[in-house]
Protein backbone atom coordinates (compact mmCIF):
# COMPACT_ATOMS: atom_id res chain seq x y z
CA UNK A 1 0.00 0.00 0.00
CA UNK A 2 1.26 3.49 -0.58
CA UNK A 3 0.72 6.37 1.53
CA UNK A 4 -1.69 7.66 -0.68
CA UNK A 5 -3.83 4.58 -0.07
CA UNK A 6 -3.03 4.62 3.91
CA UNK A 7 -3.92 7.96 4.34
CA UNK A 8 -7.18 7.95 1.44
CA UNK A 9 -5.66 10.82 -0.32
CA UNK A 10 -5.27 10.05 -4.26
CA UNK A 11 -2.36 9.10 -6.04
CA UNK A 12 -0.03 11.63 -7.33
CA UNK A 13 1.36 11.08 -10.82
CA UNK A 14 4.03 13.95 -12.39
CA UNK A 15 3.11 14.67 -15.91
CA UNK A 16 5.75 14.10 -18.32
CA UNK A 17 7.54 14.27 -14.91
CA UNK A 18 8.18 17.00 -12.52
CA UNK A 19 7.71 19.05 -15.85
CA UNK A 20 7.29 22.43 -14.17
CA UNK A 21 10.98 22.48 -12.44
CA UNK A 22 12.57 20.02 -15.45
CA UNK A 23 12.09 20.13 -18.92
CA UNK A 24 9.71 17.38 -19.84
CA UNK A 25 9.67 13.94 -20.72
CA UNK A 26 13.73 14.09 -19.80
CA UNK A 27 15.50 11.57 -17.11
CA UNK A 28 16.07 14.94 -15.21
CA UNK A 29 12.45 15.38 -15.32
CA UNK A 30 11.88 11.93 -14.08
CA UNK A 31 14.99 12.03 -11.46
CA UNK A 32 13.49 15.02 -10.20
CA UNK A 33 9.97 13.43 -9.60
CA UNK A 34 11.40 10.64 -7.77
CA UNK A 35 13.27 12.81 -5.81
CA UNK A 36 10.25 14.55 -4.67
CA UNK A 37 8.43 11.15 -3.74
CA UNK A 38 5.88 11.27 -6.47
CA UNK A 39 3.49 7.64 -7.02
CA UNK A 40 3.62 7.91 -10.57
CA UNK A 41 5.58 9.22 -13.13
CA UNK A 42 3.42 9.34 -16.63
CA UNK A 43 5.44 10.39 -20.06
CA UNK A 44 4.43 9.94 -23.75
CA UNK A 45 5.93 7.47 -26.21
CA UNK A 46 6.47 7.36 -29.49
CA UNK A 47 8.60 5.39 -32.40
CA UNK A 48 11.52 6.54 -34.74
CA UNK A 49 11.45 5.41 -38.07
CA UNK A 50 13.90 2.87 -36.94
CA UNK A 51 11.50 1.95 -34.49
CA UNK A 52 12.97 2.91 -31.79
CA UNK A 53 10.26 3.73 -28.48
CA UNK A 54 11.45 7.41 -27.83
CA UNK A 55 9.88 9.60 -25.30
CA UNK A 56 8.72 12.94 -26.48
CA UNK A 57 5.53 14.14 -26.30
CA UNK A 58 5.27 16.15 -29.79
CA UNK A 59 4.98 14.29 -33.52
CA UNK A 60 7.38 16.75 -34.07
CA UNK A 61 11.21 17.78 -32.33
CA UNK A 62 10.20 21.32 -32.85
CA UNK A 63 9.37 22.77 -29.69
CA UNK A 64 11.10 20.47 -27.42
CA UNK A 65 14.80 20.54 -28.59
CA UNK A 66 17.47 22.43 -30.75
CA UNK A 67 16.74 20.79 -34.29
CA UNK A 68 17.53 23.51 -36.53
CA UNK A 69 14.92 21.86 -39.04
CA UNK A 70 11.75 20.96 -37.62
CA UNK A 71 11.30 17.22 -38.08
CA UNK A 72 8.48 14.22 -37.65
CA UNK A 73 10.07 11.40 -35.08
CA UNK A 74 8.46 8.99 -36.90
CA UNK A 75 10.57 10.03 -40.22
CA UNK A 76 13.94 10.46 -37.90
CA UNK A 77 16.52 7.42 -36.96
CA UNK A 78 16.86 7.33 -33.14
CA UNK A 79 20.70 8.07 -33.88
CA UNK A 80 19.53 11.36 -35.52
CA UNK A 81 17.24 12.15 -32.21
CA UNK A 82 19.98 11.18 -30.03
CA UNK A 83 21.99 13.80 -30.89
CA UNK A 84 19.78 16.61 -30.21
CA UNK A 85 19.06 18.95 -26.99
CA UNK A 86 16.13 18.42 -25.46
CA UNK A 87 17.31 20.42 -22.37
CA UNK A 88 17.80 23.92 -23.06
CA UNK A 89 14.14 24.95 -24.81
CA UNK A 90 13.06 25.03 -21.15
CA UNK A 91 16.13 26.54 -19.36
CA UNK A 92 19.84 26.53 -19.90
CA UNK A 93 20.39 24.86 -17.18
CA UNK A 94 19.34 21.49 -18.62
CA UNK A 95 21.35 22.38 -21.43
CA UNK A 96 22.46 18.80 -23.18
CA UNK A 97 19.24 16.84 -21.54
CA UNK A 98 18.62 14.27 -24.27
CA UNK A 99 15.21 12.61 -25.73
CA UNK A 100 14.74 9.45 -23.33
CA UNK A 101 14.61 6.09 -25.26
CA UNK A 102 11.74 4.34 -23.12
CA UNK A 103 14.30 1.34 -22.19
CA UNK A 104 16.08 4.24 -20.58
CA UNK A 105 13.12 5.31 -18.84
CA UNK A 106 11.88 2.40 -17.15
CA UNK A 107 15.29 1.72 -16.37
CA UNK A 108 15.34 4.75 -14.02
CA UNK A 109 11.90 4.84 -12.66
CA UNK A 110 11.83 0.82 -12.23
CA UNK A 111 11.42 0.10 -8.02
CA UNK A 112 10.81 4.33 -7.23
CA UNK A 113 7.57 4.98 -8.55
CA UNK A 114 4.46 3.11 -10.92
CA UNK A 115 4.71 3.74 -14.78
CA UNK A 116 2.15 5.72 -16.80
CA UNK A 117 3.37 5.09 -20.15
CA UNK A 118 0.89 7.10 -22.94
CA UNK A 119 1.18 5.34 -26.10
CA UNK A 120 0.94 8.41 -28.68
CA UNK A 121 0.83 6.32 -31.81
CA UNK A 122 -1.82 3.74 -32.35
CA UNK A 123 0.63 1.68 -34.59
CA UNK A 124 0.79 -2.19 -33.43
CA UNK A 125 4.30 -1.85 -34.02
CA UNK A 126 4.58 0.83 -31.62
CA UNK A 127 2.43 -1.13 -29.18
CA UNK A 128 4.21 -4.21 -29.25
CA UNK A 129 7.90 -2.70 -28.97
CA UNK A 130 6.90 -0.94 -26.18
CA UNK A 131 4.81 -4.45 -24.15
CA UNK A 132 8.27 -6.04 -25.18
CA UNK A 133 10.27 -3.84 -22.91
CA UNK A 134 7.82 -3.53 -19.87
CA UNK A 135 8.40 -7.32 -20.13
CA UNK A 136 12.05 -7.68 -20.48
CA UNK A 137 11.62 -4.70 -17.44
CA UNK A 138 9.61 -7.00 -15.56
CA UNK A 139 7.16 -4.72 -15.39
CA UNK A 140 4.26 -5.77 -16.76
CA UNK A 141 2.39 -6.12 -13.37
CA UNK A 142 2.89 -2.05 -12.31
CA UNK A 143 2.88 -0.25 -15.16
CA UNK A 144 -0.37 1.66 -16.88
CA UNK A 145 -0.30 1.84 -20.66
CA UNK A 146 -2.40 4.78 -21.71
CA UNK A 147 -4.03 5.96 -24.67
CA UNK A 148 -7.02 8.28 -26.19
CA UNK A 149 -7.56 5.14 -29.16
CA UNK A 150 -9.96 2.38 -26.92
CA UNK A 151 -9.14 0.06 -29.97
CA UNK A 152 -5.47 0.30 -28.79
CA UNK A 153 -6.47 -0.50 -25.26
CA UNK A 154 -8.33 -3.51 -26.83
CA UNK A 155 -5.65 -5.13 -28.60
CA UNK A 156 -3.01 -4.32 -25.36
CA UNK A 157 -5.21 -6.00 -22.82
CA UNK A 158 -6.52 -9.16 -25.20
CA UNK A 159 -2.45 -9.57 -25.15
CA UNK A 160 -1.36 -8.31 -22.06
CA UNK A 161 -4.30 -9.26 -19.18
CA UNK A 162 -1.89 -8.32 -16.33
CA UNK A 163 -1.23 -4.31 -17.17
CA UNK A 164 -3.71 -1.92 -16.57
CA UNK A 165 -5.08 0.15 -19.16
CA UNK A 166 -6.23 3.43 -19.06
CA UNK A 167 -8.65 5.25 -21.71
CA UNK A 168 -7.69 8.94 -21.80
CA UNK A 169 -11.30 10.94 -22.44
CA UNK A 170 -10.58 14.96 -23.14
CA UNK A 171 -14.60 16.30 -22.85
CA UNK A 172 -17.64 14.01 -23.25
CA UNK A 173 -21.32 14.65 -24.11
CA UNK A 174 -24.11 11.87 -23.74
CA UNK A 175 -24.22 8.68 -21.58
CA UNK A 176 -21.63 7.95 -19.99
CA UNK A 177 -22.01 4.71 -19.02
CA UNK A 178 -21.35 2.31 -21.63
CA UNK A 179 -17.82 4.14 -22.01
CA UNK A 180 -17.16 2.86 -18.44
CA UNK A 181 -18.62 -0.50 -18.98
CA UNK A 182 -15.80 -1.20 -21.09
CA UNK A 183 -14.25 -4.73 -19.78
CA UNK A 184 -10.63 -4.08 -21.47
CA UNK A 185 -10.69 -0.50 -19.69
CA UNK A 186 -9.28 -0.19 -15.53
CA UNK A 187 -8.76 3.17 -14.93
CA UNK A 188 -10.34 6.36 -16.96
CA UNK A 189 -8.21 9.58 -17.18
CA UNK A 190 -10.59 12.38 -17.21
CA UNK A 191 -9.38 15.98 -17.99
CA UNK A 192 -10.28 17.77 -14.72
CA UNK A 193 -12.32 20.05 -16.01
CA UNK A 194 -14.73 17.07 -16.95
CA UNK A 195 -14.48 15.77 -13.47
CA UNK A 196 -15.64 19.23 -11.75
CA UNK A 197 -18.50 18.93 -14.78
CA UNK A 198 -19.64 15.70 -14.01
CA UNK A 199 -18.35 14.70 -10.15
CA UNK A 200 -20.89 11.95 -10.51
CA UNK A 201 -19.12 9.93 -13.31
CA UNK A 202 -16.56 9.12 -10.13
CA UNK A 203 -19.02 7.63 -8.38
CA UNK A 204 -20.89 5.65 -11.06
CA UNK A 205 -17.01 4.20 -12.43
CA UNK A 206 -16.38 3.03 -8.85
CA UNK A 207 -19.62 1.34 -8.96
CA UNK A 208 -18.04 -0.67 -11.86
CA UNK A 209 -14.96 -1.18 -10.16
CA UNK A 210 -12.69 1.37 -11.96
CA UNK A 211 -10.43 4.24 -10.86
CA UNK A 212 -10.63 8.04 -12.07
CA UNK A 213 -7.35 10.45 -12.78
CA UNK A 214 -7.17 13.65 -13.53
CA UNK A 215 -5.28 15.27 -15.76
CA UNK A 216 -3.89 17.68 -16.86
CA UNK A 217 -4.25 19.53 -12.59
CA UNK A 218 -2.00 22.31 -11.87
CA UNK A 219 -3.44 25.31 -10.84
CA UNK A 220 -3.27 25.61 -6.39
CA UNK A 221 -7.31 25.78 -6.88
CA UNK A 222 -8.16 23.11 -9.36
CA UNK A 223 -5.99 21.16 -7.45
CA UNK A 224 -7.68 21.95 -4.09
CA UNK A 225 -11.05 20.93 -5.86
CA UNK A 226 -9.95 17.52 -7.41
CA UNK A 227 -8.12 16.38 -4.30
CA UNK A 228 -11.87 17.21 -2.38
CA UNK A 229 -13.47 14.92 -5.29
CA UNK A 230 -13.34 11.28 -5.03
CA UNK A 231 -10.70 11.25 -7.55
CA UNK A 232 -7.85 8.26 -7.59
CA UNK A 233 -5.01 10.02 -8.92
CA UNK A 234 -4.13 13.50 -9.73
CA UNK A 235 -1.55 13.81 -13.07
CA UNK A 236 0.02 17.48 -12.77
CA UNK A 237 3.15 19.19 -13.39
CA UNK A 238 3.55 20.13 -10.39
CA UNK A 239 3.98 16.71 -8.33
CA UNK A 240 5.18 18.67 -5.01
CA UNK A 241 2.35 21.31 -4.72
CA UNK A 242 -0.24 18.86 -5.20
CA UNK A 243 1.29 16.22 -2.60
CA UNK A 244 1.18 19.66 -0.14
CA UNK A 245 -2.52 19.64 -1.01
CA UNK A 246 -3.33 16.11 -0.52
CA UNK A 247 -1.81 15.67 2.61
CA UNK A 248 -3.97 18.15 4.49
CA UNK A 249 -6.83 16.87 3.14
CA UNK A 250 -8.26 15.14 6.43
CA UNK A 251 -6.83 16.64 8.52
O1 LIG B 1 -2.04 12.46 -18.53
C1 LIG B 1 -2.78 12.62 -19.66
C2 LIG B 1 -2.15 13.60 -20.54
O2 LIG B 1 -0.77 13.35 -20.60
C3 LIG B 1 -2.76 13.59 -21.89
O3 LIG B 1 -2.43 14.72 -22.60
O4 LIG B 1 -1.20 15.94 -24.28
O5 LIG B 1 -0.35 15.89 -21.95
O6 LIG B 1 -0.20 13.87 -23.35
P1 LIG B 1 -0.97 15.11 -23.05
MG1 LIG C 1 0.72 12.53 -21.94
Amino acid sequence: RSYAEYFNYPEIIAHRGSSFEAPENTLAAFNLAIEQGVDGIEFDVRGTEDHIPVVIHDATTRRTTNDITSNLVSRVTYDYLSQLDAGSFFSLDYRGEKIPTLAESLSVIKGSARVFVELKVSSTSLEELTMELLSIYDMLDEAVIMSFDYRQLNRIKDNYPMVKTMLLVPIFYGNIDPILSYRYIDYYGFSYQMILTYPEYIEKAHQLGKSIYAWTVNSESSIRKVVNSDVDGIITDKPLLAMEIASKKNL
